[in-house]
């Protein structure tokens, strides 16, 4: 047998078997086309004989597409039969629940058709989205990792060392009474009032430079309205490396807040404030996103509070093992849920926090 009739004589083998498949459409017929092409002295094993008479090169050449037709031809088939039999499914003695209770038995031959058609629809189905914490909290992330940051964690039920002591809030400040704190029975132990705790799990493990964010849930003993709940959430940031100013600071809030408005020309106002871990303490403002001449969301003043911000305090650098001679660094902690509350126009935090489907799916 020469090449050129091997090849042609494999296509029409080939040609041959798939319209006799094709034609096929009850069980006895495609046995047919099993006897034909596909039993011991069926067309294509009688073909495939001839292997043994090829020269040694043409075998290589060959032979390994001859044995794939062979698989293949036996897969389409395979695939032809499970079809034929699954629409010949004869299902006798159905019952129904109403059959059921009046023990009445219908008998019916029902058609399972287990044809696969991907245009087919399920009507009312309900998707599932993202919460708008996670999509904010994401893009900050991203946004955070393009700067060199990292991703830090720390739990929430934290140490009043963590919470407090090491943050540079001395024993008597009001933060730390029980109107405030949820403390719990454990010694020492309570429910983070502000993400700035991971600060200092971060700043003791004494690997400088260190940037990392820090994104959750923190814990105050508050009584809930349209604006407060006892649960919200912050995200921290944290940069200790030498030579940090404050410049350096302002330059990734603005960066920050004008990737998560998408506004180019989002400015952002300092203001002094006071927070016992930083030093300078700054409260930093935004320019409003939502008007050009005041409106409800900035009170008429144009301006937006977002930010707490500052230079990590010296007693902070101290009381983690860090010389504060050699290093500095800045510290920041946004409110998550504002900033959320603020991007979707969402003017009750107790709706963000409820779960409730119908506003959920909005986002
Ligand atoms: N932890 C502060 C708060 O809860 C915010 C803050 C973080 C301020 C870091 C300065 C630096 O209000």
């Amino acid at each position: 047998m020469s090449k050129a009739t091997i090849l042609i004589e494999l296509q029409q083998l080939q040609t041959g078997f798939q319209q006799a498949l094709a034609q096929a459409t009850q069980p006895a017929s495609l046995e047919q086309v099993r006897i034909k092409f596909l039993s011991r002295q069926g067309l294509i094993p009688e073909f495939l004989k001839q292997i043994k008479d090829l020269s040694p090169e043409d075998k290589i050449k060959f032979g390994p597409q001859l044995q794939e037709f062979r698989k293949t031809s036996e897969q389409e088939f395979s695939t032809k039969q499970a079809l034929i039999a699954s629409q010949n499914i004869p299902v006798q003695n159905i019952q129904t629940r109403d059959a059921q209770t009046q023990n009445i038995q219908i008998s019916s031959k029902i058609n399972l058709n287990l044809t696969l058609d991907p245009s087919s629809e399920l009507p009312n189905q309900k998707f599932g989205s993202l919460h708008p914490y996670t999509q904010v909290i994401e893009k900050l992330e991203n946004i955070f990792i393009s700067m060199g940051f990292r991703i830090a964690e720390g739990p929430e039920l934290e140490t009043e060392f963590n919470n407090f002591t090491a943050l540079n809030i001395p024993d008597d400040h009001p933060a730390r009474d029980s109107q405030d704190t949820f403390w719990l029975r454990l010694p020492q132990q309570l429910m983070r009032t502000q993400t700035s705790p991971v600060q200092i799990r971060e700043l003791s493990k004494q690997e400088l430079p260190v940037a990392v964010i820090a994104a959750g849930r923190a814990y105050r003993n508050e009584a809930t309205d349209a604006s407060h709940d006892c649960v919200f959430m912050q995200l921290e940031g944290l940069l200790v490396d030498k030579n940090i100013s404050v410049a350096n600071l302002l330059g990734t809030l603005k960066t920050c807040l004008r990737a998560i408005f998408e506004r180019e020309d989002l400015d952002i106002r300092v203001r002094p404030g006071f927070f016992p871990f930083v030093e300078p303490g700054l409260e930093i403002d935004m320019l409003c996103p939502f008007c050009t001449a005041g409106c409800s969301v900035c009170k008429r003043t144009r301006w937006i509070e977002i930010v707490g911000a500052g230079l990590v305090h010296p007693n902070v650098l101290r009381a983690c093992g860090v010389d504060p001679q050699e290093y500095s660094g800045f510290a920041f902690g946004f409110g998550l849920t504002r900033l959320v509350m603020l991007k979707y126009g969402i003017n009750d935090i107790r709706l963000l926090h409820s779960g409730k489907l119908d506003f959920l799916t909005q986002f």
